[in-house]
């Protein structure tokens, strides 16, 4: 596996592999990899011949109150993990090689609207962030195809609108959430938590279900059903910030005739943010 940090090093490796009629794949991270990182690590093999990850825990998408200092920093290990996959470049750049002139200045790509509700309204700014690195990473590495986790269904379905709206030639797949035995979600900021709060916080993957399980059988009483939830995640001891049901497709408010829906949830365990989702199809 190579591993580049400059954009040259990259573009020059990934037009030597177009030369030879090569596809492309990447799955771009913000290391610390875990198993969900890892099944998308494999599902990009399995789109395209060569697999490029990328490592870098991008500064605009923390909010000033946020981990961004403090963000679990492995890549020595994360290197070692993705060469054992199979991965043929590692792209981990610095902060400078992202943004030359510095992040206040750096050029942003907003989805309006999508971004401002759900987690962008309890995390301002943050999907700008994504959106004007994803834009970067895909600019940098030109990928015929992009993978990324239905952990954070917003994130995609935000990236997805971007890469329709700027008419970027990348086609974006999702992979299923990967969880630890007990339900939750893995996470890098699971290993915030000791183990009893690891078990605490399955109330959220458990309200989710439950809430599925609801609307399966014809429930259609949305914000109840929202209430439901919060309430058992509060009764674990955690602090939920949202449960929301939405169209899957927009998160839009869903109506009685719905039929592809989300349910997304945040919650606090002390001072760690959590989130998770599950989509309904009625
Ligand atoms: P990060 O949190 O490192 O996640 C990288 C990718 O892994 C994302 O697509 C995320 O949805 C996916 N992922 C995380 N946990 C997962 C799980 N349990 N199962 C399956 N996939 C999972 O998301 C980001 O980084 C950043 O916002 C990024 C897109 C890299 C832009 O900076």
């Amino acid at each position: 596996m190579k591993r580049f940090d400059s954009v040259d090093d990259v573009r020059a490796l990934i037009a030597e592999w177009r030369e030879a009629g090569g596809t492309v794949a990447l799955a771009p991270t913000m290391g610390n990899l875990h198993k969900g990182h890892m099944s998308l690590v494999a599902r990009a093999a399995g789109e395209a011949d060569h697999v490029v990850v990328s490592v870098f825990v991008n500064p605009t998408q923390f909010g000033p109150n946020e981990d961004y200092e403090d963000y679990p920093r492995t890549l020595d290990v994360d290197a070692r993990r993705l060469s054992r996959a199979g991965v043929d470049l590692l792209f981990a750049p610095s902060v400078e090689t992202m943004y030359p002139d510095g992040v206040d200045v750096a050029t942003t790509v907003n989805v309006p609207g999508l971004s401002d509700v759900l987690e962008g309204e309890h995390r301002p700014g943050h999907f700008e962030g994504v959106t004007s690195v994803v834009c970067r990473l895909f600019n940098i590495c030109s990928p015929d195809v992009a993978v990324f986790g239905q952990k954070d269904y917003q994130q995609f379905v935000i990236l997805r609108r971007m890469v329709a709206d700027l008419q970027l030639p990348v086609r974006l797949v999702a992979g299923p959430t990967e969880r630890e035995k007990n339900g939750l979600a893995m996470s890098s900021r699971n290993g915030y938590l000791d183990k009893d709060q690891q078990e605490m916080a399955t109330a959220i993957y458990k309200s989710l279900q439950q809430a599925q399980t609801e609307l399966l059988d014809g429930a259609r009483a949305y914000t109840e059903l929202e209430q439901f939830a919060e309430e058992r995640i509060t009764a674990a001891g955690l602090g939920p910030e949202y449960v929301a049901i939405r169209e899957a497709e927009d998160f839009s408010m869903p109506g009685s005739s719905s039929t592809d829906l989300v349910v997304l949830a945040a919650a606090r365990l002390g001072t760690v943010r959590l989130i998770d989702n599950l989509t309904v199809k009625l």
